[in-house]
């Protein structure tokens, strides 16, 4: 016997393996191979002529493919065992169905969506940008210069071209003006990037950028619209209160809280105590910004916000680790089913 006539019995056991699919099959595959005059248990018999060497090196290799033929028929006989079982049982049709596993939008497609409705009933349109962008339309056309500490409040990931991970949605402000004339009404979900992480940030986070633009847009146009959408994202019994607060791009600027969705404004660990939420940045339109497209500050006037899809998403549903999103766990996405 030869090492090639062994790589043909492993090749043929192997292929004939394959294609049993019954019990019969099964016995008779089992008699050919391991059983008293099987080609296995012959091939075995016929090593005792070989010299020692050989016979050690082929011997391990022939009791390998036995060891893993007899294991491999025993688990497909009890595979064909049940399944035989389960056509011999009576079919009882007043079983119910086996429903198929179906889906869900992941809970923060579920925000963009419903933050984007709410928009669009207000006329506004959807809109995206690149997330690789330039400084340009990131920080200087948002009247962020190269020395504004305002740079180091957003830990930038620079690109080895010069290009940078945009860090937040705010430059889709400056792409839509300068492509379009006002009115403009626009809404913009995307990704954005700063180098930062713990349960409550993350690398890569959401945000929805806001920007309206007309010949009469006042701050109490502002302060309405938020409000709106502050009641229809947490409910009619939400209330707002805007803080003033500080953007390069936008004068005047300000945040705005809502009630704590948890204690309703008692005081619990979710707000520190305060009763109130911080959701969202916004402000008026800067003129430097209207300056950086060319937009005559005499005739138009604009508010733009911005807010955190995660945050939102956190709050709305009582989320406390933000990487629960990313983790991919069934477990935690399945939650929202029925949400
Ligand atoms: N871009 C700001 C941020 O990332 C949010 C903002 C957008 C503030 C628009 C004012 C106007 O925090």
């Amino acid at each position: 016997m030869a090492v090639a006539s062994i790589k043909e019995i492993k090749q043929k056991a192997l292929e004939e393996l394959k294609a049993i699919s019954d019990l019969s099959q099964l016995s008779e595959y089992r008699v050919k191979y391991l059983g008293k005059k099987g080609v296995i248990t012959l091939a075995l018999k016929a090593l005792k002529d070989l010299p020692p060497e050989e016979r050690r090196i082929l011997g391990a290799e022939l009791n390998e493919l036995k060891d893993f033929l007899e294991e491999r028929l025993d688990s497909l006989k009890r595979e064909l065992l049940l399944a035989e079982e389960d056509r011999l049982t009576d079919f009882d049709i007043t079983l119910p169905g086996r429903r198929p596993e179906i889906g869900t939008l992941h809970p923060l497609t579920k925000t963009i969506r419903e933050i984007c409705d709410i928009f669009l009933r207000l006329g506004f349109e959807i809109v995206s940008g690149p997330e690789v962008e330039s400084d340009y339309y990131n920080f200087t056309a948002l009247n962020i210069p190269e020395w504004h500490p305002a740079r180091d409040m957003q830990a930038t990931f620079y690109l080895e071209n010069g290009a940078l991970l945009r860090t937040h949605t705010s430059p889709i402000q400056i792409r839509t003006m300068l492509q379009r004339t006002p009115p403009i009404r626009i809404i913009a979900p995307g990704k954005v990037y700063r180098c930062d992480a713990d349960v409550r940030h993350s690398p890569m986070f959401h945000q929805i950028e806001g920007l309206m633009v007309d010949s009469d847009v006042s701050f109490a146009d502002l302060k309405g619209i938020l409000t709106y959408f502050a009641k229809e994202t947490f409910g009619e019994r939400t209330k707002v209160r805007f803080r003033p607060s500080y953007f390069p791009f936008t004068e005047p600027s300000l945040e705005m809280d809502i009630s704590c969705v948890i204690c309703d404004g008692e005081g619990c660990r979710v707000c520190s105590n305060t009763g109130w939420i911080e959701i969202l940045g916004a402000g008026m339109v800067h003129p430097e910004v209207f300056r950086a497209v060319n937009y005559d500050t005499e005739k138009w006037q604009g508010f733009a916000f911005g807010l955190g899809v995660e945050r939102i998403t956190m709050l709305k549903y009582g989320i406390d680790d933000i990487r629960l999103f990313y983790d991919n766990h069934l477990y935690f996405l399945d939650s929202f089913k029925t949400l």
